[in-house]
């Protein structure tokens, strides 16, 4: 089977637009500082180019959770595979996603972290597939909203690949 990506999101794109989202999350929290979660691996590009451009004070923490296997379907089962080193307790917490698909992954995660403590807790999603939702999850900061596609790139992978792609492109198999 052959693979072709069609481009979708240019990187001048996505880049004006975590400019937009880094200038209104700190403005939101002026005067304070947050506590980014970035949620490993699909996460690193948006929570390094987004944390770039926040102008208050910002830490960074990682977690990696399952919901994905190889197949292109949330399996609706999350586990924790790398957890916080931080307490998150009394912090401004912004969970940072590439993407909410059906908004299982996140409503484990949401309810996993609230239980933490957090002073706030929000959400930063680079993508967002809202046809596909299950859930009722919102989200604080999105970036774009996308069809129901596959997706890759910047971040996004299909069976671990296609991370490193500096755009967001639509994946389709032949
Ligand atoms: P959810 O639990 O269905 O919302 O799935 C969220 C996770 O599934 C994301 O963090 C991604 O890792 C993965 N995912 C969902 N849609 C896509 C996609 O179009 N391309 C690549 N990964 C995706
Ligand atoms: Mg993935």
């Amino acid at each position: 089977m052959s693979e072709q990506i069609r481009v979708l999101l240019p990187e001048e794109e996505l880049d004006r637009r975590i400019a937009e989202l880094g200038a209104q999350i700190s403005a939101d929290y002026a005067g304070e500082s947050v506590h980014l979660i970035c949620i490993l691996k699909g996460s690193i590009f948006i929570t390094c180019e987004l944390a770039k451009r926040l102008t208050i004070p910002v830490t960074i923490d990682f977690m990696c959770v399952s919901s994905y296997g190889a197949a292109m379907e949330s399996s609706g089962v999350i586990t924790i595979k790398k957890d916080l080193e931080e307490s998150i307790e009394g912090r401004n917490v912004i969970v940072v996603e590439d993407i909410i698909d059906t908004g299982r992954t996140l409503q484990y995660l949401l309810e996993e972290l609230s239980n933490r403590k957090p002073k706030d807790l929000k959400l930063c999603a680079m993508l967002d597939k809202p046809d596909r939702r299950v859930t009722d999850v919102s989200v604080d900061y999105t970036g774009f909203e996308i069809p129901d596609e596959f997706v890759v790139g910047y971040g996004l992978d299909y069976d671990q690949r296609y991370r490193n792609l500096p755009y967001v492109g639509i994946l389709t198999l032949s």
